[in-house]
């Protein structure tokens, strides 16, 4: 089945069309004002499947540092300006030794019939002293995954799209659609 997808993020859509294949982007112009991962995703799908009249797809996520009370959270990506974000992270965990942290994606899928359902997907890593690769987007050069020994952006994209938060939602929502028999 082909989704729309509510994002204007490039990276985003570039990592849906890896593992779901025929995913086509539009951008809406929506507050993002729920309170959580799962209600800002249906915000999104919502819209964009009031506007195409189509099924949609929206994927809201972020970076929850521990040591920071779980922020940015789902500010993540306001949590500075562009540019800044990472080293906005550094400088707050600098001298910190509890550096746990967690990305979260969370996707809503909505229908044209009024049927919707969110899937959610988490990896736990640790935050790095400064950044490292440049693969991915985002958070990624300094989210450190021990299972790889490498951060996120140190991944080729296969890994990433098979061990990231991202991708454990996209394939949540997989066993959703096929539970409801939804055509894939
Ligand atoms: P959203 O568009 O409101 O979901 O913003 C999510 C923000 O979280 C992005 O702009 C990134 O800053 C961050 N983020 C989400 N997913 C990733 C990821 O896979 N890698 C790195 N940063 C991410």
């Amino acid at each position: 089945m082909r989704f729309y997808l509510a994002t204007t993020n490039h990276n985003k859509l570039r990592e849906f069309r890896e593992i779901l294949g025929d995913v086509e982007p539009i951008d809406i112009d929506v507050e993002e004002n729920g309170s959580s991962f799962e209600e800002n995703a249906l915000i999104k799908a919502r819209a964009a499947c009031r506007l195409t009249g189509e099924p949609a797809v929206a994927d809201d996520s972020g970076l929850c540092v521990d040591a920071l009370g779980g922020e940015p959270g789902i500010y993540s990506a306001r949590y500075s300006e562009v540019g800044d974000r990472k080293a906005k992270i550094l400088r707050e965990l600098q001298g910190e030794v509890k550096r746990s942290a967690k990305f979260v994606s969370a996707i809503a899928a909505v229908f044209p019939d009024g049927e919707e359902f969110t899937a959610r997907g988490e990896v736990r890593g640790e935050i790095t002293d400064k950044p490292y690769g440049d693969n991915g987007f985002g958070y990624d050069p300094i989210f450190y995954m021990p299972e790889f020994g490498k951060t996120m952006a140190e991944l080729t994209p296969e890994l990433k799209n098979a061990a990231s938060h991202r991708g454990k939602a996209i394939q949540a929502m997989l066993k959703q659609l096929k539970a409801r028999g939804v055509p894939q």
